[in-house]
């Protein structure tokens, strides 16, 4: 494996390949697997999560790691292809990338999307153009409108607690003080449809997800056996789900606008999960969040302390599937 970029770039046997392996790694470790080898890790937005469960999975493995936080001890870098740099970025990346990446074996980014222009966030622009400098093996540690290592983590919790394939999945909007990238719910929709799944996205009007992200999610599950449809009727959504993922995002009519976005979001506070949401869902019904959420905002305290809960399976799950990606990209014959 060169990229790990996007679950779309690979079969649905092939995810299941990889998941196989995280549980292989994690019941028979290997802590020699990757001695000598070093990844690199950069991350131009704040992480808990993926910056500690990557050193994490690294050193397990017998590897080691760097981290560097552009701007913070280190030179700040430049993104925008043709920028005048007459302010405070030192080095652009089309340099410091490629320095980067000569001094370990592979290269992990976390780039979010910029927010103003939806097509260009659509298109993954500025990912693709850090992508395009590095010629070492590469890591989507986030990017405009991807996160398939938390992807892959989810997908390997509900096999962990044997969620059906074709169970329903309602991916929720959920509140937030400000809008959040689409990140994480496109790839969760894509994710789950190409599990096989019966998906729901619950939105409030002026949060649909882009054409093309529902599309993408629809062409997976026309492979994997599974639908994809979307509404803003709760209970309609609601009835008989057995997983409620709850996620953040912006509002898509009004990208880039922090003003509209906010106006309409000041109307949604009850977008907020509580023990109440899951009355007409399926008894066993369990809560997926990726993290960070803000308590009572998000999700309540009760649904969060409650036995629904599997968020922090789904965090402690970042490192074994990650373990995978690394093993597979990294060890002798890979
Ligand atoms: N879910 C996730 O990516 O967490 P972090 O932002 O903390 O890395």
């Amino acid at each position: 494996m060169h990229r790990f970029l996007d679950l779309a770039d690979f079969s649905r046997d092939e995810i299941v390949s990889l998941l196989e392996l995280a549980r292989r790694l994690e019941t028979h470790p290997e802590p020699r697997a990757l001695a000598g080898r070093i990844l690199g890790l950069v991350f131009f937005n704040p992480s808990l999560r993926t910056l500690a469960s990557f050193q994490a999975g690294m050193a397990r493995l017998g590897g080691s790691s760097f981290v560097v936080t552009p701007g913070q001890g280190t030179w700040q870098l430049e993104t925008q292809l043709g920028a005048i740099m007459n302010g405070a970025a030192a080095e652009h990346v089309r340099e410091g990338l490629p320095v980067l990446a000569s001094y370990c074996d592979a290269l992990g980014i976390r780039a979010f999307a910029e927010g103003k222009d939806l097509a260009r966030d659509l298109a993954e622009s500025q990912f693709g153009a850090m992508a395009e400098v590095i010629d070492k093996p590469l890591i989507n540690l986030e990017s405009a409108m991807n996160h398939p290592c938390q992807s892959l983590a989810d997908w390997k919790t509900m096999d962990d607690l044997e969620v059906p394939r074709h169970a329903k999945f309602v991916l929720s909007w959920v509140q937030h003080p400000r809008a959040l990238p689409l990140a994480v719910p496109s790839a969760t929709v894509h994710m789950a449809a190409m599990r096989g799944m019966e998906v729901v996205v619950l939105r409030p009007d002026g949060y649909a997800l882009p054409p093309a992200v529902m599309a993408k999610a629809r062409a997976a599950a026309a492979v994997s056996g599974g639908s994809v449809r979307e509404t803003s009727e709760r209970s309609d959504a609601l009835a008989g789900a057995q997983v409620i993922y709850a996620k953040e995002w912006g509002s898509t009519t009004h990208y880039g606008d922090a003003e509209g976005d906010a106006m309409l979001r000041a109307r949604l506070a009850d977008w907020c999960v509580t023990p109440q949401w899951f009355e007409p869902a399926d008894p066993d019904c369990r809560l997926m969040h990726c993290l960070p959420v803000r308590r009572n905002v998000a999700i309540t305290d009760a649904v969060l302390d409650g036995p629904r809960s599997i968020v922090r399976h789904e965090a402690y799950n970042r490192m074994t599937a990650q373990m995978a990606v690394l093993h597979r990209m990294l060890s002798q014959g890979a």
